[in-house]
Parts: structure tokens; C-alpha cells; sequence
């Protein structure tokens, strides 16, 4: 059995409103394990409001000379256990490679750290075919045999309302766990991403092998977020 993660990625936005409160949706759940990824600038207060909170990107350099990074050990001992990895827009926004996020995945397991490692195909390389080759390179350098979570972000359905069909992410999915080493096959969480949303969580996230989300616009609205979350505490696989 997988408990359901239900994530929230806030991209570069502040906190919505109500996030850090007593009734806040965002807080972890009885049957759900809820996590925001806040920008750096409300990760501290989150924190303190205790939520389980993350950043969405952090360097895997030792402090030092980086101007304008933060560095994994500084998350570390701010007290944050999970830190996202390779999401899409990281990757083309900054040029991170398979390498780049492999050595993240790796700075964070060495500090006693949770990624959740995004992979994910473009539209172009769905119309080829290419998909689950893409996803398999962009796994192949990761340490599978490790405590991580994968987020399955096809990056067509990033922000463009577009959801890839439940069969489609499942095939996916299960594809994704097929490449996991035996020892982690079963209890690897594997996470959609992408335009996930009350109207099309439920469908999702009964797909045998979708074991959450992680929600990007969704994640902003505090009652469609509950509501995903309360969808998938609701699931009985
Ligand atoms: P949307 O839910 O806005 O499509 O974003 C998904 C995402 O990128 C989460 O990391």
C-alpha cells in the first residue's frame, strides 16, 4: 500500500491566502501526505506554521561561492525533509540536464533528503512516438534503487489546461515502474503532474500505478486543492 502525495507546486508565487492558518488545506492529511513547494521566500514560514514544506529547486554545491543559489545543506538545516528535482521549467528556464538533476537527486539522499524527481516528455516528442524513450533517459542516470519519488509531468499538459488522458498517464506510470529495480517497485510513489485539477483528479488518481499529484495552478486555489486532496483520501485501491 502507497499513501497517497499530494503535492503542491506554487511556482514563483507567494503563499495563497489562508495557507499558513489553522483550517488550512495545505496541512497534511489523516489518509493523504500533503507537501507545498513554496518559493524560497515563504519556505521559513511555512515551516513554522508547520507545514511540510519544500523548495522547488535546490544546489547540490557546498555553500559557498554560487550568487543567487541555495544550497541543499541550507535547506537541510533550515529543516525542510523533500526538495523537487528537474521539474520541466527548471529545465528550460535554467538548462538543467539528466546530469544536473541526477547530482541533485544525490546531494539531497546524501543529506537525508526526499526528491521528488520530475521526468516528463514535449509535445513534439509525443507525436513522435519518442515518449517513453525520453522518459527512460532522463531516469537512467537517477538512483532508482533509492527512497525517491518520480513525478510524471508530461510538459504539454504543464499549465495548458491539457491532461493527459487517465489510460495514457497510467500506461506511463506503470511504465515508469517497470524500470524501477525490484527492491523499490512497489513502494516507489509515482505522481502525475499536469493540469490536474478537482474535475480529473478522481479519474487519475484511481489509476493503479498514479499514487498522487503534483499540482501546479491547482495548488494556488486552496479549495480546489483540498478538494484534490480530499479526492484522493477518498480512494480505495
Ligand atoms: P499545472 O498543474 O499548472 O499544469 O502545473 C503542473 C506542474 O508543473 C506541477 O509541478
Amino acid at each position: 500500500m502507497r499513501t497517497p502525495l499530494i503535492a503542491a507546486n506554487w511556482k514563483m508565487n507567494p503563499a495563497p491566502a489562508g495557507a499558513l492558518g489553522t483550517s488550512s488545506p495545505y496541512r497534511t492529511h489523516a489518509a493523504v501526505d500533503v507537501i507545498v513547494f513554496p518559493s524560497f521566500l515563504d519556505l521559513k514560514e511555512c515551516l513554522a506554521a508547520k507545514l511540510i514544506a519544500g523548495p522547488q529547486f535546490a544546489s547540490p554545491e557546498e555553500p559557498g561561492a554560487h550568487t543567487g543559489d541555495v544550497s541543499m545543506t541550507m535547506i537541510k538545516t533550515l529543516g525542510c525533509r523533500y526538495v523537487l528535482c528537474g521539474h520541466s521549467e527548471r529545465r528550460a528556464d535554467h538548462g538543467e540536464t539528466d546530469a544536473d538533476v541526477a547530482a541533485q537527486v544525490i546531494a539531497a539522499l546524501e543529506r537525508g533528503m526526499h526528491p521528488v524527481v520530475c521526468v516528463g516528455e514535449s509535445q513534439e516528442q509525443r507525436k513522435a512516438g519518442k515518449e517513453k524513450s525520453v522518459v527512460k533517459k532522463q531516469l537512467a542516470g537517477l538512483p532508482l534503487e533509492s527512497d525517491i519519488t518520480i513525478a510524471y509531468e508530461p510538459v504539454w499538459a504543464i499549465g495548458t489546461g491539457k491532461t493527459a488522458t487517465p489510460a495514457d498517464a497510467q500506461e506511463m506510470h506503470a511504465y515508469i515502474r517497470s524500470l524501477l529495480p525490484e527492491n523499490r517497485r512497489n513502494g516507489t510513489r509515482i505522481l502525475y503532474g499536469g493540469s490536474m485539477k478537482p474535475e480529473n483528479a478522481e479519474e487519475l488518481l484511481k489509476q493503479p500505478d498514479i499514487d498522487g499529484g503534483l499540482v501546479g495552478g491547482a495548488s494556488l486555489k486552496p479549495d480546489d486543492f483540498g478538494k484534490i486532496v480530499e479526492i484522493a483520501a477518498a480512494m480505495q485501491k
